[in-house]
C-alpha cells in the first residue's frame, strides 16, 4: 500500500496490491491514468481519505460543520510517526479546528492493513460530525466485479457476485445491528479472475457491529473508489471542544490466491488478532443446546435428562436456552428480568449446573440483554427506557422493544442483573448474548441533543458490557448472536468468542450459508448444530450423518430433542462426536480451503489443512446428485509434495504431490447398489502424513 503526499497536501493512495520492491517512488504512476474533469479538480484521483469540502465529487469519508454554518474540511498536513508497525498521519483544518488522524496498523505476514480515523476538536466551538467513514479504497481504471454477502433471517451470508459499472453500487444496514441482510465484508476483483485459488483480490471487513454503509463509487474512466464506515444515514455527532471521536477499523487486505486466499488471511487475523486473547487459542467445546428441544418450557428434571444424554454423547459443555428466565413462558413476555424462573427452577440454577459440572460439562445459559417485552418488571419501572419516538407508537418486533444501551443507567441495570445471575448459582461457563429485532422508532427526545447519536453510542455500550463482563468472568465464553447470523462481524469477535450462524438448521440450506460466512470469518468463530428431522424450518430430511458431516465446519453443536433420539442414532452421534474431536484441531486451527463451493446439484467439497500439511481432512458432500455426474476429482491443497500420505479410514496411501496433481475422487455416488443413491451423500476422510 503506497500513500503520497501530494500537492496541497491530498494524501493519495496511488497503489494497493502486488509488491515489487520497496522503493515507493517506482509506484508513482508518471502520467495519472485518470485525468480530472477540470485541472483543479480531484475526481477519478486515488485519494486516501476524501472529505466533503475537497475538490473532488467522489462519495466523501468525512462530512463536518460548525454550528456557526461553518462547511467543508480542508487538510493540512502536520506530522507522520511510525509506531512499531502503525503509521500515522496527522492533518488539521485551521478554520474548523479539526486534527484528523488517519491509522495504518500493518499486518506484514498477513498482507493485511487496519486502517481508521481519529477526529479531535481543537477548537472552542461544538462541530457536528454528519459522517465518519473508516477509509477510502481506490482501485485504477479497470472493469471490476463485486463480491458482497446478502441474506435475510434463516438465509445468511449468500455470496452475490456483480459487475461494476460507472454510478454507484452501495450495500449496508440500517437495522441498528450489522449483518441479518448484508454482511459489511466485500471484495473485489478484475472481471474475468474468477477462481477460488487464483486471481487478484481486494478485499475488506469493517470491525462495526452496528449501521454501516459500503459504496462501490465508479467513477470518470473507470476508476473505482470504495468507501466504507459507519452509516451517516440519520447520524451526527456533537464534537466539543477537546473531544475526540474514532472510526471503527476497516480490515483491508490484497490476494493473489482468489477468494479463497482472501479468506484464510482473514481468518488469520482473527484468530491471531481479533477474538479475545484470554480464549483465542482454546479449542472451541463441543456443545448441546436445548432450544429447539424445550422451546420456552425448561423446567430443571427434562434440563437434567437432557445433560445426562449430552454428557453421554461426549457433549463439552451444555446450553440452556430461552426460557429459564422471569416470566418467560412464552415470547410475549419476561426479556428484561435477568433472574431465575423459580417455577421452572424451584431452587435456582444450581441444581442444575452442579449436574451439568458433575457430568464433566461446562455450563451456559441464554441470554437478550438489550432488549425488554412490554410485560417486564424492568419495562414497567422504566418505560423510558426503550428507545421512542416522542408521540409515536413504538413498533414491536417478536413482542418486544430495544432498550436505550446508549444510557449508562441502563447498562449499568442490566449490566448488575447479569452480574448477580453469572456469580449466585455457581460457575457459569459460556453466556449465548442474543439480539432477536432490528431498532424501529430509534429516539430519545429527553436528551434531543443526543438522538442521533445513538446508533454509535448503543454499539459501544454493548462493547463496554461485554467488557466488564469479561474482566469480571475471566472464564466465560461468549456467543454472538442475533436471531442467528444478524450480528457476526469482526467487531462484536473483538468482544465474543464465536458466532451462531443461522437459526436455519437444515443441512442442505447450511452448506450455503456456512460458505459465505466461512468467506468473511474463521471456523472457530462458526457454530453450528445438528437437529432433528423432518427440519423445523424446512421439512428437509438429511441423514443423521450428514447432518453431523455439515456441522462439523467449524464449532460442533447438538441441538436436537435428544430425548427422542433413537438408541441407535444417540450411538452413531457418540461416534461422530469422537471423530469430530479428532478433526478439532485440523477444523479450528488449520487452514480453510473450499475444493467446490456448494452447488445446486453435484458434490462440492471443504478441506482442513494443519498449518505444516502434514495432515488434512476433506469434507465431501453432495445434496443432490445427477446420474453418471457425482465423481469429481477433488485436488487436495497445502500438503507436503515430497510425503507420503496414508488416508486413515481404510490406509490407502498416495503421496502430498499426487494428492495436490491428481486429487482424490469425490466417490459420492453409490454405485455397487442396484438402485444407486445419488442424494444426500457425505463423506469426511483424514489424510496424515506418514
Ligand atoms: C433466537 C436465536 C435462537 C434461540 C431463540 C430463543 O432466534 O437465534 O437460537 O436462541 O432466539 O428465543
Amino acid at each position: 500500500m503506497v500513500l503520497w503526499l501530494g500537492p496541497d497536501d491530498t494524501l493519495y493512495l496511488p497503489h494497493w496490491g502486488a509488491s515489487g520492491g520497496s522503493v515507493a517512488e517506482a509506484y508513482l504512476p508518471r502520467v495519472s491514468p485518470n485525468r480530472p474533469s477540470e485541472a483543479g479538480f480531484l475526481d477519478g484521483q486515488p485519494l486516501a481519505y476524501p472529505a466533503y469540502g475537497m475538490s473532488t465529487f467522489k462519495e466523501p469519508c468525512l462530512v463536518v460543520q460548525t454550528e456557526g454554518g461553518a462547511r467543508g474540511v480542508r487538510f493540512e498536513f502536520v506530522s507522520d510517526a511510525i509506531d512499531g508497525d502503525s503509521l500515522e498521519l496527522q492533518f488539521q483544518d485551521p478554520l474548523l479546528h479539526l486534527q484528523v488522524t488517519l491509522r495504518f496498523r500493518v499486518y506484514a505476514v498477513l498482507d493485511l492493513v487496519a486502517r481508521s480515523v481519529l477526529l479531535r476538536n481543537l477548537g472552542s466551538q461544538t462541530l457536528l460530525l454528519e459522517r465518519v467513514l473508516s477509509a477510502a479504497l481506490p482501485l485504477p481504471p479497470d472493469q471490476y466485479d463485486a463480491l458482497t454477502l446478502h441474506g435475510q433471517w434463516g438465509r445468511e451470508f449468500t455470496l452475490h457476485q456483480q459487475p461494476l459499472h460507472p454510478g454507484r453500487l452501495t450495500s449496508g444496514s440500517t437495522r441498528g445491528l450489522s449483518s441479518h441482510e448484508a454482511h459489511p465484508w466485500f471484495a473485489v476483483r478484475p472481471r474475468g479472475e474468477q477462481a477460488e485459488h487464483h486471481g487478484r483480490v481486494w478485499f475488506g471487513s469493517l470491525a462495526w457491529s452496528g449501521n454501516w454503509l459500503l459504496v462501490f463509487d465508479g467513477e470518470r474512466n473507470d476508476a473505482l473508489n470504495i468507501v466504507i464506515g459507519m452509516h451517516p444515514f440519520d447520524f451526527s455527532w456533537r464534537l466539543g471542544p477537546n473531544e475526540s471521536f474514532e472510526s471503527p477499523e476497516l480490515v483491508c487486505g490484497y490476494s493473489e490466491a482468489g477468494i479463497g486466499g482472501a479468506s484464510r488471511l482473514l481468518h488469520r487475523f482473527e484468530e491471531t488478532h481479533q477474538l479475545p486473547a484470554n480464549h483465542r487459542e482454546r479449542p472451541r467445546p463441543v456443545l448441546y443446546n436445548s432450544w429447539e428441544a424445550t422451546g420456552f418450557d425448561v423446567q430443571v428434571d427434562q434440563q437434567v435428562e437432557l445433560a445426562r444424554r449430552a454428557a453421554a454423547m461426549g457433549v463439552e459443555l451444555f446450553v440452556v436456552d430461552d426460557g429459564w428466565f422471569g416470566a418467560r413462558d412464552h415470547d410475549r413476555a419476561g426479556l428484561g428480568d435477568w433472574t431465575v424462573n423459580l417455577q421452572k427452577f424451584p431452587n435456582g440454577l444450581r441444581e442444575l449446573i452442579d449436574e451439568v459440572h458433575r457430568l464433566g460439562m461446562g455450563f451456559g445459559i441464554w441470554v437478550e440483554p438489550e432488549m425488554v417485552n412490554p410485560d417486564s418488571e424492568l419495562f414497567r419501572a422504566h418505560p423510558d427506557w426503550a428507545y421512542h419516538a416522542l408521540d409515536r407508537t413504538a413498533t414491536l418486533g417478536r413482542n418486544q422493544l430495544v432498550l436505550n444501551f446508549a444510557r449508562p443507567a441502563v447498562r449499568e441495570a442490566i449490566y448488575s442483573q447479569l452480574h448477580a445471575v453469572l456469580s449466585e448459582h455457581g460457575r457459569v461457563d459460556f453466556v449465548k448474548w442474543d439480539h432477536n429485532r432490528a431498532w424501529t422508532e430509534v429516539g430519545w427526545p429527553e436528551q434531543p441533543t443526543q438522538q442521533r447519536e445513538v446508533w454509535v453510542r448503543h454499539v459501544l455500550g454493548l462493547y463496554e458490557v461485554l467488557g466488564r463482563l469479561r474482566a469480571a468472568f475471566p472464564h466465560l465464553l461468549i456467543e454472538s448472536c442475533a436471531g442467528g447470523g444478524g450480528r457476526a462481524d469482526l467487531g462484536v469477535l473483538r468482544w465474543t468468542d464465536q458466532v451462531w450462524t443461522s437459526d436455519n438448521t437444515d443441512a442442505a440450506d447450511r452448506l450455503t450459508i456456512q460458505y459465505g460466512y466461512s468467506l468473511a470469518h474463521s471456523p472457530r468463530v462458526m457454530v453450528n448444530w445438528v437437529t432433528d428431522v423432518p427440519n423445523a424450518q424446512t421439512g428437509r430430511v438429511a441423514p443423521l450423518e450428514f447432518r453431523f458431516h455439515v456441522a462439523m465446519q467449524g464449532v460442533l453443536g447438538i441441538g436436537g430433542d435428544i430425548a427422542e433420539w433413537s438408541a441407535s442414532d444417540l450411538a452413531s452421534a457418540a461416534a461422530l462426536v469422537a471423530q469430530y474431536k479428532q478433526l478439532r484441531p485440523l477444523v479450528q486451527h488449520g487452514r480453510q480451503y473450499w475444493l467446490r463451493p456448494p452447488a445446486a446439484i453435484g458434490p462440492c467439497g471443504v478441506q482442513y489443512v494443519a498449518e505444516d500439511g502434514a495432515a488434512t481432512a476433506v469434507m465431501l458432500y453432495q445434496v443432490r446428485g445427477l446420474r453418471g455426474a457425482g465423481a469429481r476429482r477433488m485436488r487436495l491443497r497445502h500438503l507436503q509434495a515430497e510425503r507420503g500420505y496414508r488416508r486413515e479410514a481404510d490406509g490407502v496411501k498416495s503421496t502430498g504431490a499426487a494428492l495436490m496433481a491428481a486429487g482424490i475422487t469425490a466417490d459420492l455416488v453409490n454405485t455397487g447398489d442396484r438402485h444407486p443413491t445419488l442424494d444426500w451423500r457425505s463423506s469426511v476422510q483424514v489424510w496424515r502424513a506418514v
